[in-house]
């Protein structure tokens, strides 16, 4: 069976799923699968800044500052947030630092964050390389830092879904429940 025709035959004009949480937290493979489930548009906003700017997320950081890095996201966050479009969009994890961001996102979006316990995020991120606020000191202690700094912006948000022991079966269940509840 066509496993798509079992989840959105339609999406054209529907909310779009917004997955926004802290880096580690799945929302990359998470929209990845729940893309290849639903055949909606899949917008990562991490992907679109490299695309747009001609270098990696560490190079912008490098040569151009966070705030450059900040104000291309949010450009993104208002140019997608005006489409009601059917798409998956992948935040960045510091998307939600920002309230405008999330107010734009939530124009035609159905928001979730994606969340994990520490000791998993440190997994899945170890080895990675690309992520500028994670290098230069201990993993452990950069990951408890940045989330204590933004706990109280991630809780902001009213649906979360905790990925720690979710199989991506099981996650993308969860997620178009959540999307179709939003577009119904
Ligand atoms: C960031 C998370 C990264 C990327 C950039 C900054 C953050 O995205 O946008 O390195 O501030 O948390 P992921 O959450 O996809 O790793």
């Amino acid at each position: 069976m066509d496993g798509r025709s079992l989840y959105f035959p339609q999406m054209n004009n529907q909310h779009n799923l917004v997955l926004l949480g802290f880096m580690g937290t799945g929302k990359s493979a998470a929209g990845r699968k729940l893309a290849a489930l639903t055949c909606a548009p899949l917008l990562d906003m991490d992907a679109e800044v490299e695309r747009r700017a001609g270098k990696s997320i560490a190079r912008i950081f490098e040569e151009d500052g966070e705030a450059v890095f900040r104000r291309m996201e949010a450009e993104l966050a208002a140019e997608w947030g005006a489409q009601k479009a059917g798409a998956i969009i992948v935040c960045g994890g510091g998307v939600v630092l920002n309230e405008e961001n999330l107010r734009q996102l939530s124009r035609h979006g159905k928001l979730v964050c994606l969340t994990a316990r520490p000791e998993v995020i440190i997994r899945r991120v170890a080895g990675h390389d690309e992520r500028p606020l994670l290098q230069g000191g201990r993993l452990e202690q950069q990951v408890a830092t940045l989330l204590e700094e933004r706990k109280e912006a991630y809780e902001r948000i009213p649906i979360q879904v905790d990925t720690s022991d979710l199989d991506m079966d099981s996650l993308s269940a969860r997620l178009i429940r959540v999307w179709r509840h939003a577009s119904s």
